[in-house]
């Protein structure tokens, strides 16, 4: 038995969905355990290329089942859009192995309508959000006032939840057909009803039993509401401790927690990030690694590994091993820069991430330049095989946040994986 967490070390994007899916194979459940269909996932099979957004990773192994947990936000619609292109694929997601819990809540039409609004009402401090109603789903939920995937299947109980909410009045928008809306969704509720269950008692009894079971973040520790560059961070928490009420299981079944960076960084969105590169060495990286989002198409923002960022995220997370993705991105680099500490205007140096967000923005990086290998190395699968000065990179990474890695990732297929040796469980 074994249950580990895979959570972003960075801000979203860092190959989460490759790697679940790598070691999906050999698991029997892997749970989504927060965010929505803010998630773009990619996974590359052969020559068909999967874009998730709701359904975990571990969905393309006929043998493993996968469970959205009661800390997702749920899209109908877009789940069963997600359905139908995995069909269209080849993939059947069935109530046999696929489950979701009851008590996740629902993203309403209001909730994108509101997300739209909040976004155009900001003044300086937009977010950039994915437009998909997170935040507002997820505050309804705080506040008491959301509609849960069970409560879908009892009309009476989702039409009092949905008026009470008085959606006209607050969005301004006295022609919205609420009735429509209320039978749209009883209609979506008794289609996922095969799919319902008490997610945290179905993985529970997986854990007694035996079973391989994966928890799959979506986001990323700097997106994470708590722990994140707030205000410019999702409206969840990414971060492993999400992961035991995300999915309603306790904190002791837990064995390792796997953290997913890139060897550099990218932001998609507003807020702070250092070690930005305006200049042409962030196309490059841009252009090589196909830094467009998987769920807005937007350009990412990119730059150079930032390790007090990263050690910050072994810290919130308690990671016990990294995978370091996308190695390959770099194949063209004379060199490699890697922000080692933060200078402050006033001449402070830090080597600990600062906790407010304008502080944050006024830091300045301040790098190590280590050499870089000049060769492509994306066919390379055996660790030893690859450049000195690749395996150096990756070495100085693993010894600055003092984790080991254990996989480097050197393209976006499976087999463009290297295994390293994998540390004890905890
Ligand atoms: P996620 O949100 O963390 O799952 O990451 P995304 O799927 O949004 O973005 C990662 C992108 O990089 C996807 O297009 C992957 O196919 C691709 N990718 C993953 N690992 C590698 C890698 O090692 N090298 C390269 N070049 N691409 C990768
Ligand atoms: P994956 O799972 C990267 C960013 C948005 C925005 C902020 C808030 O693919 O790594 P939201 O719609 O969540 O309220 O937007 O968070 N964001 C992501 N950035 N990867 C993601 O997911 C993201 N999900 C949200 O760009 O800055
Ligand atoms: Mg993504």
């Amino acid at each position: 038995m074994t249950v580990q967490i895979i959570v972003g070390a960075q801000w979203g994007d860092e190959g989460k969905g490759k790697i679940t899916d790598i070691l999906a194979e050999n698991m029997d459940l892997v749970v989504r355990y927060q965010g929505g269909n803010n998630a773009g996932h990619t996974v590359v099979v052969g020559d068909t290329t999967f874009k998730l957004h709701l359904i975990p990773s571990g969905v393309l192994y006929a043998t493993c089942t996968c469970v959205i947990g009661n800390g997702v936000v749920l899209d109908p619609e877009v789940l069963f859009k997600e359905m139908d292109t995995l069909a269209a694929q080849g993939v059947t997601v069935s109530p046999d192995r696929f489950k979701i819990s009851s008590i996740a809540h629902v993203i309403l039409p209001f909730h994108k309508i509101l997300d739209s609004k909040q976004e155009s009402d900001r003044l300086e401090n937009k977010i950039g959000t994915t437009g998909r109603g997170i935040g507002p789903c997820y505050t309804d939920k705080i506040s008491r006032q959301g509609v849960r995937v069970i409560d879908l299947i009892n009309k009476d109980r989702l039409g009092t939840l949905i008026k009470q909410r008085n959606w006209p009045v607050v969005l301004n928008r006295p022609d919205l057909n609420i009735e429509a809306i209320i039978d749209e969704f009883h209609a979506l509720g008794q289609r996922l009803a095969p799919f319902m269950v008490d997610a945290s008692l179905y993985i529970n009894s997986a854990i007694d039993s035996g079973k391989r079971i994966i928890l799959e973040g979506a986001q990323g520790t700097m997106l994470d509401v708590d722990h994140g560059t707030y205000p410019y961070v999702t409206s969840s928490n990414p971060i492993s401790g999400g992961a035991c009420i995300g999915t309603g299981i306790g904190p002791h079944k837990i064995h390792s927690v796997f953290g997913v960076a890139k060897a550099y960084v990218t932001r998609v969105g507003e807020g702070p990030f250092p070690t930005e590169l305006h200049d042409e060495m962030g196309e490059q990286l841009r252009h090589r690694g196909a830094e467009y989002g998987t769920t807005t198409n937007r350009p990412r923002r990119c730059g150079w590994l930032d390790l007090v960022g990263l050690r910050y995220a072994v810290r919130v997370n308690g990671i016990t091993e990294i995978c370091l993705t996308k190695l390959d991105v770099l194949d063209d680099c004379d060199t490699i820069k890697v922000c080692v500490a933060y200078t402050t205007p006033d001449g402070r140096r830090l080597t600990e991430l600062p906790l407010d967000y304008e502080e944050f923005a006024a830091c300045v990086p301040v790098y190590e330049t280590l050499p870089g290998w000049k060769q492509d190395i994306s066919h390379i699968t055996d660790y030893t095989a690859l450049p000195e000065t690749a395996k150096a990179y990756a070495a100085y990474v693993s010894e600055k946040i003092n984790v080991p890695i254990t996989l480097i990732s050197v393209g976006s297929r499976r087999h463009q994986t290297i295994q390293l040796l994998r540390p004890p469980v905890i």
